[in-house]
């Protein structure tokens, strides 16, 4: 019989961790001869979400347009992970209570700690007002209140997080 499908949410600030720690997974999940898919913010905005910007309206817009593809997928047995911002908690809440088999992870860092890695430069221009809308420095983002999972990157090694999500997916039966 065909194993259930998830939706992995890995949501958390730019330079949380979450690209890296989707990465890593979806290798694990692949040894394990599970199908996977990886919807990444980056690549979903080339595509998917071309041209949407950053306002509320849009970011919100990105979210649901991304959960659409991640339930078409999971209800067919893949294990989706989705690495997206996705900085408001009422449309991920609502995700939540729509699809099957949603998973919230919340890759928790300090915003100091994401700042300092500051991996695309996308911080100092953000500071310095180039960027407008940054989240966490002028734009909210609002941590998820009751996670499935969080991983604490500034704490927990990559290889950690990934077996805490992995334990987890096994305990509950994926
Ligand atoms: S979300 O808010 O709609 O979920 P998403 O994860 O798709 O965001 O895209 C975030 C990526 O877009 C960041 O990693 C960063 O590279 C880039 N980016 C460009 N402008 C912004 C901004 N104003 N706020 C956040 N990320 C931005």
């Amino acid at each position: 019989m065909e194993r259930d499908g998830a939706i992995l949410w890995l949501t958390g600030l730019s330079g949380a961790g979450k690209t890296t720690i989707s990465q890593q997974l979806e290798h694990k999940l692949r040894e394990r001869d599970r199908p996977v898919e990886l919807l990444d913010g980056d690549a979903i905005r080339q595509n998917l979400s071309k041209g949407l910007g950053f306002s509320r309206e849009d970011r919100d817009t990105n979210v649901r347009r991304v959960g659409y593809v991640a339930n078409l997928l999971s209800r067919n047995g893949v294990i989706v992970i989705v690495s997206l911002i996705s900085p408001y908690r009422s449309v991920r809440d609502e995700l939540r209570a729509t699809l099957n088999n949603f998973v919230e992870v919340y890759i928790n860092a300090p915003l100091e700690v994401c700042e300092a890695r500051d991996v695309k430069g996308l911080y100092a221009k953000a500071r310095s007002g180039q960027i407008k809308s940054f989240t966490g420095i002028d734009d909210p983002y609002e941590a998820p209140l009751s996670p499935d999972i969080t991983c604490h990157t500034a704490a927990e090694t990559v290889d950690e997080s990934v077996t805490k999500i992995m334990t987890w997916l096994e305990s509950a039966g994926y």
